[in-house]
């Protein structure tokens, strides 16, 4: 359910092509996969390798990343609570729309409310996937691969997640992937075994 616009002026359109119709076409269902977890744990580069995967196979993929959306979509948007409130609120919509147009969605976002990902998994319902990728604030920090860790430490930025700003680990999520010690390749075959066992995923879809 989203919530109810401001302007009370305005009627819902339904389309007569269908979500059911556009995966008749496509050959596969679509699926909302919200990657979760700290700052260089590891989601942004996982969401990327599995796209490549399904893109091979001739799946219709789209990923949305943090650090480009703050480029765009997010362009005005900082790292206070009310910020990232605002920025997962964005994402979740557009993954909505992304999921009724029949791709397989893929979303790379710290995301550190449990409330925040909440909403997004009542707005998209069955087909939110949740995907907690654990590594620890020492091994995110030891990788550093941005150099945000050392900046945060210095105080040069604020609010950074994990270092001076909360992160809360998800209490359901249907995945826990373990970045800190596994290799990218096994972290994506994880993945696919869920969707395999999903009915998203066939290794041969058409
Ligand atoms: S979220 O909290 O609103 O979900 P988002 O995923 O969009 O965050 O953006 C996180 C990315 O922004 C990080 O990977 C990092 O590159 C960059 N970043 C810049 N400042 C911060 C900060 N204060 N805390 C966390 N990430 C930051």
């Amino acid at each position: 359910m989203t919530s109810p616009p401001k302007s009370s002026n305005t009627v819902w359109h339904h389309a007569t092509v269908t979500r059911q119709r556009r995966a008749e076409l496509n050959h596969h269902q679509s699926v909302l996969l919200w990657f979760t977890g700290l700052s260089g744990s590891g989601k942004s580069t996982l969401a990327h390798a599995l796209e490549e995967r399904l893109y091979q196979m001739s799946y219709r993929t789209f990923v949305l990343d943090g650090d480009n959306v703050r480029h765009g979509l997010s362009g005005d948007l900082g790292f206070s609570n009310e910020d990232r409130i605002e920025n997962i609120r964005r994402i979740s919509e557009v993954a909505n729309l992304f999921v009724e147009a029949g791709v397989i969605v893929l979303t790379a976002f710290i995301s550190p409310f449990q409330a925040d990902r909440e909403k997004a998994r009542n707005l998209v319902g069955k087909d939110f996937v949740e995907i907690y990728c654990h590594c620890s604030v020492e091994i995110c920090e030891e990788r550093d691969v941005k150099g945000l860790y050392q900046k945060a430490r210095a105080g040069e930025i604020k609010y950074f997640t994990g270092i001076s700003s909360p992160y809360e680990e998800p209490i359901d999520a249907e995945l826990v992937i373990e970045t800190g010690n596994r290799t990218v390749d096994e972290c994506v075959d994880q993945i696919l075994e869920f969707l395999i066992q999903r009915g998203v995923y066939q290794h041969k879809p058409f």
